[in-house]
């Protein structure tokens, strides 16, 4: 069976670094907020441009952070209506509920599988503060038409980066420097994973970015005295450790994502299977190679017999989940035809040429 993400093939070459970091994590006897994660946060947002980093449990958090320190800077306030694409991860939606703000969904784009710009510009209301982009599945939205929009009605812009480490706009900016604060997520399978939970706010926001490093602590401003009702959302040391041995590789990872997304481009030929549209001049750092297919399970039935795993990114869309009841009654036509059609297959970076091929070839004898 070709998996979809071999994680064990893919942290082999670290073993060893692992293994001696472990050794000096352990006989360092120091296990929470330590100097690997102030190293990790120097070092990743250098890497995405921004002056802060900060640290989180997990991708989730650091979204649900972020607005807590807008709340605390009074730049929002609890009620305040959050722009966000239909078709986004769930986590996404949890984040602005869980900080009290309101999610207002906006129309999906089938080409982009991004929020419909048209339908965005329609939803602004006195009540929006903040649009939300997802760069879902490792495309950048487009930001400099968010900016537009934001700057124009004095919007936040608080990005969602789970999904793209490491893309670069049109202008060579990095996707975590591209709004006024953006989460990150490490969850194992991210192009940048750790091997457990993790997250991080990137910001050149330097009061936000203070707000938030105490707020995931408690709120402490020093040992045990509280500025803030704040939470327990740290990244391990641990993780921190092991996350910088892989950045130094995550550029050459999204590389090899991306060629093989190129072959599935030039060689996937079957008028069944619609590939995405991409823009040469964005990068697009391939989390996921996603096809549309009308028939979309019967493909991934029978890729599955050809011994293919798949996987569909999302089955349900966040407005038809049980647990977001108050948004049941929404109809998104764009959004809902998305989670019908989707499959994501494998851009795992250790994929063999022989691997790709067979993929490529079922893919191209598929009928229905
Ligand atoms: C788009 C998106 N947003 C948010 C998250 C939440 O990240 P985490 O699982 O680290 O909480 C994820 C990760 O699964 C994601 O893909």
């Amino acid at each position: 069976m070709i998996p979809f993400l071999d994680l064990k093939k893919l942290n082999k070459p670290y073993q060893d670094n692992f293994k001696s970091y472990f050794s000096r994590f352990l006989d360092s006897g120091w296990f929470v907020l330590g100097e690997e994660v102030e190293n990790f946060e120097n070092e990743y947002a250098a890497y995405c441009g921004t002056t802060h980093c900060i640290g989180t449990a997990n991708g989730l958090d650091a979204l649900r952070i972020i607005f807590e320190g807008y709340k605390i800077l009074g730049k929002i306030k609890a009620g305040d209506h959050v722009l966000v694409a239909s078709n986004t991860y769930i986590a996404t939606i949890l984040a602005i509920k869980q900080a009290g703000l309101i999610p207002i969904l906006v129309e999906a784009s089938l080409e982009t599988f991004n929020f419909d710009l048209e339908d965005l510009k329609r939803k602004i209301t006195s009540q929006t503060k903040v649009i939300l982009p997802t760069h879902l599945y490792g495309l950048l939205a487009d930001m400099d038409r968010v900016s537009d929009f934001a700057k124009a009605n004095q919007l936040l812009i608080v990005s969602d980066c789970a999904q793209s480490h490491g893309a670069r706009d049109k202008h060579g900016n990095r996707s975590g420097s591209l709004a006024h604060a953006a989460a990150h997520s490490f969850y194992p399978t991210k192009n940048l994973g750790a091997l457990g939970d993790g997250g991080a706010v990137t910001t050149s926001d330097e009061q936000l970015a203070k707000i938030i490093s105490q707020y995931r602590n408690y709120g402490f401003r020093k040992r045990y005295v509280a500025q803030y009702a704040g939470v327990n959302s740290r990244l391990d040391e641990l993780q921190a450790g092991f996350l910088r041995i892989k950045l130094k590789d995550l550029d050459a990872l999204n590389q090899k994502r991306k060629a093989i997304a190129m072959r599935y481009f030039s060689e996937i030929d079957n008028e069944h299977i619609i590939l995405s549209k991409y823009n040469e001049k964005e990068d697009h750092v391939f989390h996921l190679f996603v096809v549309r297919c009308k028939h979309r399970d019967l493909l991934q039935e029978y890729l599955s017999k050809r011994k293919i795993t798949t996987i569909i990114h999302y089955p349900v869309p966040p407005h038809k989940q049980e647990a977001l009841s108050e948004l049941n009654g929404l109809s998104f036509p764009v959004c809902e035809q998305i989670h019908d059609e989707v499959l994501s297959i494998s851009t795992d970076p250790n994929l063999t040429q022989a691997e790709v091929s067979t993929i490529i070839n079922a893919l191209k004898e598929f009928t229905c």
